[in-house]
């Protein structure tokens, strides 16, 4: 079995590591839409900040591996781990190598932990568990089908903003006047940047930005202001390919401004762009964080339903296990 890193993958490797995302995907689909070739090319082509591997046997790829690292060359983040095996190649220590490669790639980067994302219920928990990653979150993964939506529910939520806030929406980076303002707000989600172990700042916020846009996909962000702060916010991303479903991405809302309903008012105000701005869309999808139950609450009274259930793990990288050379 050779682990080979990939470069500068060509088209017959890119249609190798698809096929691996399709086999996984028919073993257990938990919802998600089939994997799309071209959005596994522009993952692969796209960003700069990831290491690659794939594994073969003869001349079949059965398993690959992208390691993230981002922030660039020796950041102080996390990496970010991805391991798939095709089913038929499974317990055979397979992922165990990988994650041996992907752990030299880390320790080569001076990365001292790295993060994984994995649906509940499935093999990725125990083989996780078995290297030592520990669950840092639990997310819940929930999708919005548009077409479900009774017609007066989002109009209606607009309508409903709260006194003494105006919206403010953009696309792609933040416009200069809201930067700091924006940054300030990220902090109000304190449970993702304590894990992060990273201070939000406008550059960090353009970063995020840039990073979607590289990918060829489209970020809108709808805001609630009042005077110079940004209150409340939340950020939709739109996939240049398999555009038909879009990512929630962040909300929050400054603590001193909490209970207003102002989440749920910026979240009707984003569907509502979008219906004009995107009429392909038809589904969002959100992950919420297991314990924030008011952010469950506006995203069920939106007419959010809950899919699958994921969690985030976490390892130190020198619990990884390390390469044993000669075999
Ligand atoms: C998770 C995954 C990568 C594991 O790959 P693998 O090649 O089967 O893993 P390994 O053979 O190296 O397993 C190492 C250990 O993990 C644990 N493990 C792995 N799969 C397991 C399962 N289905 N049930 C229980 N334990 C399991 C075992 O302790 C195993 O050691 P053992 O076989 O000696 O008992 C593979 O199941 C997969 O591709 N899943 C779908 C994609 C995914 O969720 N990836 C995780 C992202 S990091």
């Amino acid at each position: 079995m050779d682990v080979i890193p990939l470069d500068d993958p060509t088209d017959v490797q890119i249609g190798q590591w698809h096929a691996v995302l399709q086999a996984v995907h028919a073993a257990d689909p938990a919802g998600e839409p089939a994997p799309v070739r071209a959005q596994t090319a522009e993952h692969l082509l796209g960003a700069r900040d990831q290491r690659l591997w794939t594994a073969a046997e003869g001349a079949e790829t059965v398993a690959v591996a992208a390691l993230r690292l981002p922030g660039g060359p020796g950041a102080d983040r996390p990496g970010e781990i991805d391991i798939r095996v095709r089913p038929s190649h499974r317990r055979r220590g397979l992922g165990t190598r990988l994650m041996a490669v992907a752990a030299e790639g880390l320790r080569a980067d001076g990365r001292t932990s790295v993060i994984a994302q994995v649906l509940a219920r499935t093999p990725a928990v125990p083989f996780l568990e078995s290297h030592g990653f520990v669950c840092v979150l639990t997310l819940s993964g929930l999708l919005l089908r548009l077409a479900d939506l009774p017609p007066d529910r989002v109009p209606a939520l607009v309508a409903a903003g709260p006194p003494g806030y105006r919206l403010a929406r953009w696309r792609g980076s933040v416009p200069d006047e809201y930067a700091d303002a924006l940054a300030h707000a990220k902090h109000a989600m304190a449970d993702l940047a304590e894990y992060e172990g990273l201070p939000w700042n406008a550059g960090r916020v353009r970063e995020m930005a840039e990073m979607v846009a590289k990918r060829g996909d489209d970020l809108y962000t709808v805001a609630a202001v009042q005077g110079s702060t940004v209150a409340g916010f939340t950020e939709i991303v739109v996939p240049v390919e398999a555009s038909e479903r879009a990512a929630q991405y962040d909300t929050a809302v400054v603590p001193e401004h909490r209970g207003r309903r102002l989440g749920i008012w910026v979240k009707a105000a984003m569907l509502e762009w979008l219906a004009a701005e995107r009429p392909e869309v038809r589904e969002i999808e959100t992950d919420n964080v297991g314990d924030n139950a008011h952010m469950l609450a506006v995203n069920e009274e939106l007419g959010f339903r809950r899919q699958r259930e994921s969690r985030e793990y976490q390892a130190a990288t020198r619990d990884l296990p390390t390469v044993s050379r000669g075999t």
